[in-house]
């Protein structure tokens, strides 16, 4: 006991947006703090300037072959126009992962897998789907649920917050909040499948103090990490989405108590006042093994 061996979800705190066609902060993003990188094809890319941001997009994977960060590239929807290029060109460039936007069912998400087969690309070429339509939200659980079928390459649901909010007809100061049940859920599904789940953009990012809290909010809610648009989000998330020292200090003290001699074979002990079942015990060295996994992660970046 106090070994912490368990399995971890891979650290996605922070999760940066660039544009495809955005040379110069393609190159930022490889020097930033961000968990994972999503080089984007979709809508931060105008119709007029797809091909040019799928040739950035080859031409820095070809420059910069790896990178601390995770790498994901997000591809136009397989119906549009682009699609079909799109993922060629996202599969060549070889991401850890392929970002599938506007995910209605499961059969969005084969599709593509389907496609990569066809390529052969390898079963380390992943897939992430967004989860951002109604049709989406209402066929959450059984997207997710593709996380035990292996061909389907499914690693992640991200939320897009914009296009759902869209979509649903929600506006104003409101909006998250009248979110709230739907982000929820997919939270759930996602729980129910064991798939990471990343939250949608804070857009207002000149609004750090907006953004801070709107990480907290999204790390209480069970999200995994939250999805961001500028560099100066990715502190906060990073912050947000990892335990603070305080938690960590009382997970090792549980850790000790449920160990100690006096304790030994006990399914529930009295500590600090309150009752610790082994369920607790679970989730202090789960909380444990996160915060180890920042901690490595913050040590890697130290130049
Ligand atoms: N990734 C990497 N670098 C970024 C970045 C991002 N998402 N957003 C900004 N930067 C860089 C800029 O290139 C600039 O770098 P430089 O000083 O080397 O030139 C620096 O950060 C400061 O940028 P700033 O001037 O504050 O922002 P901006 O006006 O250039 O851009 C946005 C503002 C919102 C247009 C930009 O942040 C953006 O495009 N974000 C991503 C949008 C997106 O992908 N949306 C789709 C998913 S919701
Ligand atoms: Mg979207």
């Amino acid at each position: 006991m106090g070994m912490i061996a368990l399995p971890h979800p891979p650290l996605r705190r922070s999760v940066l947006y660039v544009p495809g066609d955005r040379p110069r902060a393609i190159a930022k993003a490889e020097t930033l703090a961000a968990d994972a990188v999503i080089f984007d094809l979709e809508d931060a890319v105008a119709p007029g300037a797809k091909a040019d941001a799928r040739e950035t997009i080859r031409a820095h994977f070809a420059a910069v072959p790896s990178s601390a960060s995770e790498r994901v590239i997000r591809i136009n929807a397989l119906s549009t126009s682009w699609g079909t290029e799109d993922l060629l060109a996202a599969r060549a460039a070889m991401p850890d992962a392929i970002l599938i936007p506007k995910a209605d069912d499961v059969a969005d998400v084969l599709a593509a897998a389907d496609a990569l087969d066809e390529t052969d690309a390898p079963a380390t070429v992943r897939l992430w789907a967004m989860i951002e339509t109604p049709r989406g939200v209402l066929n959450a659980s059984a997207i997710a649920d593709l996380v035990n079928e292996p061909l389907s390459r499914l690693d992640c649901l991200v939320v897009g917050t914009n296009d759902l909010a869209k979509d649903a007809g929600i506006a104003g100061s409101t909006m998250r909040h009248n979110l709230h049940p739907w982000l929820m859920l997919i939270v759930l599904a996602a729980k129910a499948a064991g798939i990471t789940v990343l939250d949608g953009v804070f857009n207002d990012h000149a609004d750090t103090a907006g953004c801070v809290a709107e990480c907290r909010q999204g790390a209480e809610m069970g999200f995994d990490g939250k999805t961001l648009i500028h560099p100066a989000q990715i502190a906060p998330a990073n912050a947000a989405f990892a335990p603070d020292a305080e938690d960590v200090e009382r997970a090792e003290r549980l850790v000790a108590a449920f160990a100690s001699n006096d304790n030994a074979g006990k399914g529930v002990i009295a500590f600090e006042g309150s009752m610790a079942e082994l369920l607790h015990l679970k989730q202090a060295e789960r909380l444990l093994a996160r915060a180890a996994a920042a901690a490595q992660r913050e040590r890697s970046e130290r130049p």
